[in-house]
C-alpha cells in the first residue's frame, strides 16, 4: 500500500470523532481506497486540554503550519473564519486535498478557496458542511449536475428543528427548549448562530451556489430566527393543519417588478403544511427537499448535527480524496482484499 498522509486540525466534537473512527477502522478503509490513510497529528490550541475522546498524546501539536506541510489530505474541523481559513489556503497552496466542515468559511470564503484549489489542482471537499451526516453536496454537484434544480426547501439546522418540535410537541417554551438543545450538544458555541438563523442562512447560501451553478454571497441571504415565534403561533399553525419549520428556501425566481431572471435565497419560520414530508422531520433531524426539472421532487433526510454523525460525512470525503491519489482507482484494491460472504437465509419478513 501506498502510505497518504492526513493532517487533521482542530478536536472537537467532530475532529475528535472522525480521529477515533479512522484509528479503529484505517484497515477497512485502506482496502476500500488502496492506501493506508496516516494521521500525521492533530492541531490543537492546547496539547495538554482533557478531551472527551481518548486519543494518543503525541498526535496533538500546536504547530499547525508544519503539520500542513507535511500532509497529503488536510482536514479542517476547527470552524470560524480564522485561523481557518489561512491554514486552508496554505493546504491547498502546498497542493494538499482538503477537508473540511466550516460552513462559516464556505459561506464567506468559498470563491477564494476553490480558486487556490483549481490554480495547484488540489480539491476542496464540503460534505459536511451542510446537513451533518446527510449527504446533498454531492447529489446536488454530481446526481443532480446534469438536470435543472429549480428548488429547495431545508431543514439544516437541528437546534432550531429540536426546539420548534418542542414547543408543538411538548408544549415547550423557546427559552426551556434552547437549554435542552445546548445540554444535548446540537446547539453551536454561540446558539445566537443558531436561533437567529445564521447557521441556516451559511447552508443556504453553499446550496443556493451549488444547486444553481452560481456565487450566493451570504449578504445576499434574507434572514429571520425563531426568537419571535411563540406558544400561540405555534398552536394557530397547528389548528390551520401547519406547523412553523425554519426553512432555507432557494429558488430560482422572476423578479417581481423588475423581471430579472435570478436567484433568491432565504431563511425564515415558514409554514407547511402537515402532510408536507418535511412536516414530518422531528428533533434535532435535517432534511432537504429538493425540486428539480426531470428528476421531480427528492428528499434526503437525516442527522444534522453530532459529533459521530458528522465525522460519516468527513471520512467519506477523505475516502474520496484518497482515491484520487490511487491510480487505478477503488475497483483494484477491493478484489486483492478479502470480502464479506453473502449469506442465504431464505425468506424472512421482517417489520422494521
Ligand atoms: N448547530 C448546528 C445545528 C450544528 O444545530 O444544526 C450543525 O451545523
Amino acid at each position: 500500500y501506498r502510505n497518504l498522509r492526513v493532517a487533521l486540525l482542530g478536536a472537537g466534537s467532530v475532529g475528535s470523532q472522525v480521529a477515533k473512527l479512522l484509528l479503529e477502522h484505517g484497515d477497512e478503509l485502506a482496502a476500500r481506497v488502496g492506501a493506508s490513510l496516516e494521521i500525521v497529528g492533530i492541531a490543537v490550541r492546547d496539547e495538554t486540554a482533557t478531551r472527551d475522546v481518548d486519543l494518543p498524546r503525541h498526535l496533538y501539536t500546536t504547530d499547525a503550519e508544519s503539520l500542513i506541510l507535511g500532509a497529503d489530505i488536510v482536514v479542517e474541523l476547527m470552524g470560524g473564519v480564522e485561523p481557518a481559513r489561512s491554514y486552508v489556503l496554505l493546504a491547498l497552496n502546498s497542493g494538499a486535498d482538503v477537508i473540511t466542515a466550516n460552513k462559516a468559511l464556505l459561506a464567506t470564503h468559498g470563491p477564494e478557496l476553490f480558486d487556490a484549489a483549481e490554480q495547484v489542482g488540489a480539491q476542496l471537499y464540503y460534505e459536511a458542511a451542510v446537513a451533518g451526516a446527510i449527504p446533498i453536496i454531492r447529489p446536488l454537484r454530481d446526481s443532480l449536475a446534469g438536470d435543472r434544480v429549480n428548488r429547495i426547501l431545508g431543514i439544516v439546522n437541528g437546534t432550531t428543528n429540536f426546539i420548534l418540535d418542542r414547543m408543538d410537541v411538548d408544549g415547550d417554551t423557546l427559552e426551556d427548549a434552547l437549554a435542552t438543545a445546548t445540554e444535548l450538544g446540537y446547539a453551536e458555541a454561540d446558539p445566537t448562530a443558531d436561533i437567529g438563523g445564521y447557521d441556516a442562512a451559511q447552508k443556504a447560501a453553499i446550496l443556493a451556489s451549488l444547486a444553481f451553478h452560481t456565487t450566493v454571497p451570504i449578504e445576499s441571504v434574507y434572514r429571520e430566527g425563531i426568537t419571535s415565534v411563540n406558544r400561540a403561533q405555534v398552536e394557530a399553525a397547528r389548528a390551520n393543519g401547519s406547523v412553523i419549520k425554519l426553512l432555507a428556501i432557494c429558488e430560482r425566481i422572476v423578479h417581481p417588478v423588475t423581471g430579472v431572471e435570478g436567484v433568491s435565497a432565504r431563511v425564515y419560520p415558514a409554514l407547511i403544511s402537515r402532510t408536507h414530508p418535511l412536516a414530518a422531520v422531528h428533533g434535532a433531524h435535517n432534511a432537504v427537499f429538493v425540486q428539480a426539472a426531470a428528476a421531480g421532487d427528492l428528499m434526503f433526510y437525516g442527522a444534522g448535527a453530532g459529533g459521530v454523525e458528522t465525522a460519516s460525512a468527513v471520512l467519506g470525503d477523505l475516502v474520496s480524496a484518497a482515491r484520487r491519489h490511487v491510480v487505478g482507482g477503488p475497483g483494484v484494491a477491493e478484489s486483492t482484499h478479502a470480502q464479506l460472504p453473502v449469506l442465504d437465509i431464505g425468506q424472512v419478513i421482517t417489520r422494521y
